[in-house]
């Protein structure tokens, strides 16, 4: 076996060969470089995926092409209304860019979704950005970016974007299927945990960057605050499930009208699986994947959970309880690399149903149950902040008994993520960046701050 010092060197190595360069400066670092393998767009940056060079970046000390991004991603933002509705609309950010030239000039080609296999739009890419945003601030003190004029104009934008009345009369923000890390059909849409928890770290970024220098500022800002407030309560309220919340949803009744109802959702008993009246341990508890009329998704959401826990949206009390499933059902949820996207995996007809019968997203493969490396690092930031180190120090090993001689695959399939995924890139960079992430967060609580913000129990 290599030795740690060994594995961190290599993952630096790796992590400076995926730069991108434009107009002779770094702007961003590219999904994947294996080599012989068709690109796709894995030679694109994706905004998603590079928050963990980012954050490895600001962790060494060498902010210079986070603040490259952040500047060049905002140059790519969509601004004007558009009439044409197969354009993006003010405020969106794109999934992926590229730099391509054209007589030795080079230029900026940004994907909004209208080149993605099944045209998704990123919803989560302003999200991210907005967090990022935070974090390089934190990170350097460097107040004078955000302080600038068009960037107060692109953080207004995304928050006009995601603050907008529409159909929908819930606080959490409604959304088509796979519009984030899981982009494709996977029965995502609606509500799903992972938006809304970004969402909710998003607009608690803004509160920290939004100046208020007129009434109109002011009016947004506090909006901000006032969708924070019911987020938070919405969220904490009807998402959270444990032995107690189940047993009463066990007993609902169903098909109840008026203002103050016990089942506000109409969510039937017959709709809880069986997996997770077994599943789920007297101590645990965890936050739904989706609620909407009639509809709680079950299943574990590994980036909401645990972007929940970092960010202070759980409780700390409900933290301890994510932390203590995590522990008792180590084998189902990390397994043999830390850790799996969502649990369980759609299987038979569920799987032909809602994937479309999707061969990528097969049961325990890719999306549907796959364990992706990279989400180590949020297993570790939760660790650290949950003071339950001993379990990002178990899933580390796990991590740096495989990732060097396995290549830094994309995902892992199999029940406890024992095979390499079946079509995943090898030299991921986000699976190579969230390596040193996780690192980092597990050596020094301090990092916390770059994502933690205070919690108001
Ligand atoms: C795949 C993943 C997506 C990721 C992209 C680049 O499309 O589903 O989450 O951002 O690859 O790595």
């Amino acid at each position: 076996m290599i030795a740690k010092h060994d594995i961190e060197a290599e993952a630096w190595k790796l992590l400076e060969r995926s730069i991108i360069y434009y107009q002779c400066r770094p702007i961003g670092t590219v999904a994947a470089i294996e080599p012989g393998s068709d690109a796709l767009n894995y030679d694109q940056c994706f905004i998603r995926d590079f928050v963990l060079s980012a954050l490895a970046f600001l962790i060494k000390g060498k902010p210079e092409i986070v603040r490259n991004f952040l500047i060049e991603t905002l140059s790519l933002q969509s601004q004007e209304p558009q009439i044409d509705s197969f354009k993006p609309g003010p405020g969106l950010m794109p999934a992926s860019f590229k730099v391509e030239s054209e007589n030795g000039r080079e230029y900026l080609t940004a994907d909004f979704g209208e080149h993605a296999i099944a045209k998704v739009p990123p919803v989560d890419s302003c999200l991210w950005w907005l967090i990022l945003l935070r974090a390089y601030v934190k990170a350097t003190g460097d107040i004078s970016l955000f302080h600038q004029k068009h960037f107060q104009k692109g953080i207004k934008l995304i928050l006009q974007m995601c603050l907008v009345h529409r159909f929908a009369m819930y606080p959490t923000m409604l959304v088509p299927d796979g519009s984030f890390m899981i982009d494709r059909r996977m029965g995502v849409y609606e509500h799903p945990l992972e938006i809304q928890v970004l969402f909710y770290t998003a607009l608690r970024a803004a509160g920290d960057l939004l100046l208020r220098n007129d009434d109109s500022t002011c009016n947004l800002y506090n909006s901000v605050h006032k969708r924070l407030a019911s987020l938070t309560y919405h969220l904490r309220e009807y998402y959270w499930i444990d032995l107690k919340r189940l047993n009463e949803i066990y007993r609902y009744k169903g098909d109840e009208f008026g203002k103050e109802v016990a089942n506000k959702f109409n969510i039937y008993a017959d709709s809880i699986p069986h997996w997770l009246t077994e599943w789920l341990p007297d101590t645990g508890g965890y936050l739904a994947g989706n609620l909407g009329p009639g509809r709680m998704d079950f299943r574990f959401f590994t980036v909401g959970n645990l972007m929940a826990i970092i960010t202070s949206l759980a409780s700390v009390q409900e933290s301890q309880s994510i932390m203590n499933l995590i522990e008792f059902r180590w084998n189902d949820l990390v397994g043999n690399m830390p850790m799996k996207i969502c649990f369980p995996a759609l299987e038979g007809m569920e799987w032909r149903i809602v994937t479309g019968c999707d061969p990528k997203n097969t049961p325990w493969s890719y999306h549907n149950g796959g364990n992706w490396p990279v989400l180590l690092w949020l297993l570790a930031a939760a660790s650290q902040k949950t003071n339950r180190l001993e379990l990002a120090r178990k899933a580390m090993k796990l991590a740096e008994k495989r990732l060097v001689e396995d290549s830094w695959p994309e995902y892992y399939d199999g029940k406890n993520g024992r095979l390499i995924g079946k079509e995943a890139r090898k030299y991921q960079t986000w699976t190579v960046a969230g390596f040193l992430v996780a690192k980092a967060f597990v050596e020094n609580s301090q990092h916390l701050d770059l994502l933690s913000f205070e919690s108001h129990e």
